[in-house]
């Protein structure tokens, strides 16, 4: 085995996807979305990336970084694929890892895994645990009535897409800035989630290469914001990825995040996507019954595992 740092060459995120691809067929590689996350980096974020090769072929990749979306002091994220060939490599990795990471002095480490992946078996098997459940689940768009839900819209309420508001003017990207971060504190995560600068999300929210203004939608009364459900391009074909959904405590319960949904269900079908993909945490009791409601199938869970405290015991350094 030889582990060498990932390049960031065009040729190195390709091998990172077939590497993907082979590991996790059912869960392909977002390479430009995966791109746009390591240029939208915060210089003192900790972002160290390998390719693990055998007999000069690429294997695995091996990450240990600063959490993206939620970084808190302390704290790096830990991302591993394997070729299902070379799963036996899962222990000498941990060893290299450990080895790096050390000097880092990490208090915690975190993964993000699906339950029915043997990354969620060996890390549990190192003392990982288990923070939340999330489900992806899927609407399948073929034979779907968005009208056999539809109600009215409460008076004085619209929806608009993002494309018809002024979405690149800072006044207005100030408010759906305020929207989300109040709407993300209700999200009901096993602990609070830190919200980015107002800069550092319009760097990576705004110009996010999946953002499809046409199919980001917002529900206003007059000019003020109250909820908003948006969908993403996604690099699974014929799919929009959902986004943020939700509604401000003061609207909630008329009907709103339903009439988000189904608007966005909507735009999706005049898109030509067959399906489209959520993620909601499973103690997120009124979404997931917004999305079974709607038709929303399950997958598999995927789980947040948390290693703390960090063992200290730096192993081999493999072979570089
Ligand atoms: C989840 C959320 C978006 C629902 O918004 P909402 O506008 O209040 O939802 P709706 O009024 O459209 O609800 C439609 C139906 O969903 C179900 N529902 C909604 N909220 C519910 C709750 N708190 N408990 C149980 N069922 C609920 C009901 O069946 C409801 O119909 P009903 O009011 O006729 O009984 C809102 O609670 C919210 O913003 N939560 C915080 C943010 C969040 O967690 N977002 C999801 C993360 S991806």
């Amino acid at each position: 085995m030889n582990i060498r740092p990932f390049d960031f060459s065009e040729a190195d995120y390709e091998a990172y996807a077939t590497v993907r691809r082979k590991a996790h067929p059912e869960s392909p590689l977002d390479l430009a979305g995966l791109q746009h996350l390591d240029r939208t980096r915060a210089p003192s974020d900790v972002l160290a990336r390998f390719v693990v090769e055998q007999a000069g072929e690429a294997v695995g990749v091996l990450e240990y970084a600063t959490p993206y979306y939620d970084p808190k002091p302390g704290v790096l994220e830990v991302v591993y694929y394997l070729h299902p060939h070379h799963q036996a490599l899962e222990g000498p990795l941990w060893q290299f890892l450990q080895g790096r990471i050390a000097p880092h002095q990490p208090q915690e480490l975190q993964a993000t895994v699906r339950e029915d992946w043997p990354q969620y078996r060996f890390l549990t098997t190192q003392g990982f645990v288990e923070v939340e459940r999330r489900w992806v689940s899927v609407l399948d768009l073929a034979h779907f009535d968005p009208s056999a839900l539809a109600r009215p819209l409460p008076p004085g309420i619209t929806i608009q897409p993002l494309s018809a508001l002024p979405w690149q003017e800072e006044a207005f990207q100030r408010d759906l800035y305020a929207l989300e971060i109040e709407l993300l504190g209700d999200v009901p995560t096993a602990e609070p989630i830190t919200p980015w600068p107002f800069e550092v999300w319009q760097e990576r929210s705004l110009k996010d290469p999946n953002l499809l203004p046409e199919g980001f939608f917002v529900a206003l009364e007059g000019a003020h914001l109250v909820g908003v459900s948006m969908l993403f391009k996604s690099h699974r074909p014929q799919t929009l990825q959902t986004g943020l959904t939700g509604v401000r405590k003061s609207h909630r319960r008329q009907g709103l995040a339903l009439a988000l949904k189904l608007r966005a269900a909507e735009f999706a079908q005049a898109y030509g996507a067959r399906y489209i993909r959520t993620s909601n945490h499973q103690s997120n009791r009124p979404m997931l019954a917004i999305n079974e409601a709607l038709g929303f199938v399950k997958e598999p869970a995927t789980v947040l595992l948390r290693l703390s405290p960090v063992p200290q015991k730096p192993g081999p350094l493999g072979s570089q």
